[in-house]
Parts: structure tokens; C-alpha cells; sequence
């Protein structure tokens, strides 16, 4: 049986496809052979949320996904959540708060942060810290991130 496969990813709203080895991780195909490096790897073993992407909207640690598992998949990497130049009000208001130090944590912290708000928009300080406690910073700025993803939720209505 062949060790390879031809994958279909749609990345960030284009669509690209690959003639992978099967146990080639996602990550490394988003970092490697399309140049989105965006997401790191950094424990590879699925406990730092270095590496979170969404995959059909919900977030991933893509150094557990393999690429085959993300065939015909949607996937959307930090790069894909702010087009153009420009940031998003969330990165923003982390470079606000100061949430940012070596900022290798930053992008699947950004992911996840997002995921939470737009599936909840008044997360709680509670919620926020549920939210974002598969992403793990080496640099300790836990609090300021709270802080920065507080001072953009909306009001409960
Ligand atoms: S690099 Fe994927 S969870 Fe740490
Ligand atoms: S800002 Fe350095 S690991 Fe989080």
C-alpha cells in the first residue's frame, strides 16, 4: 500500500493540493510547503497550542492533524484571519496591552481568542481564561492577554 496521498486543502479560501506522505503532520504542510508560518511548532505533541488553526471552524492543534486528515477540509491559519495589512481589533488590542513579549505563543493564542469571541462575544473573564487555556506562553503574559481580549467583548445586551 502506497504511503502517499493526494489531499485537497483549502487554506485560507484557496484551495491547493498535495501528493502528501500519510503520517506528514498538517503543520508542516501550512509551514513547509505553503509558507504560512504563522502557526509554530513548538512541543509537537499537542499540549502548547502553538500550532492552532481552525479546520471547518473549530481549532486544531495541526502538529496532531495529519494532512490526509484535513482533506477536502476548510482550514484558516492566523494569516487568513486578517487580510491585507492591516490587524484585526483583537491583535490590536493585544499590542494595547502589552500581551505581546517574544510572541511565539501569539498566533494560536489570536486563533483561539477569535474562536471564542465569535462564538461568544461576552465571554466572561472566566470563559476567557477556559478559552484560552489549551495555548500555554513560556513568557507568563496570561494576565495582559485576558485584559486584551476583556477590552474588546461586547456588552451583554
Ligand atoms: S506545537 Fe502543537 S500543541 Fe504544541
Ligand atoms: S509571548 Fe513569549 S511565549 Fe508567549
Amino acid at each position: 500500500m502506497s504511503s502517499r496521498r493526494l489531499v485537497t486543502l483549502s487554506v485560507n479560501g484557496r484551495e491547493h493540493e498535495f501528493d502528501v506522505l500519510v503520517h506528514r503532520p498538517l503543520l508542516e504542510v501550512l509551514r513547509e510547503d505553503l509558507g504560512l508560518t504563522g502557526a509554530k511548532e513548538c512541543c509537537a505533541v499537542g499540549e502548547c497550542g502553538a500550532c492552532t488553526v481552525l479546520v471547518d471552524g473549530l481549532t486544531v492543534n495541526s502538529c496532531l492533524m495529519l494532512a490526509v486528515e484535513a482533506d477536502n477540509r476548510q482550514i484558516t491559519t492566523i494569516e487568513g484571519l486578517t487580510p491585507g495589512e492591516s490587524l484585526s481589533p483583537l491583535q490590536d488590542s493585544f499590542l494595547a496591552h502589552g500581551a505581546v513579549q517574544c510572541g511565539f505563543c501569539i498566533p494560536g493564542m489570536i486563533v483561539s481568542a477569535q474562536f471564542l469571541l465569535d462564538s461568544n462575544p461576552s465571554p466572561t473573564a472566566s470563559e476567557i481564561n477556559e478559552g484560552l487555556a489549551g495555548n500555554l506562553c513560556r513568557c507568563g503574559g496570561y494576565k495582559r492577554m485576558l485584559r486584551a481580549v476583556e477590552a474588546i467583548t461586547e456588552p451583554e445586551a
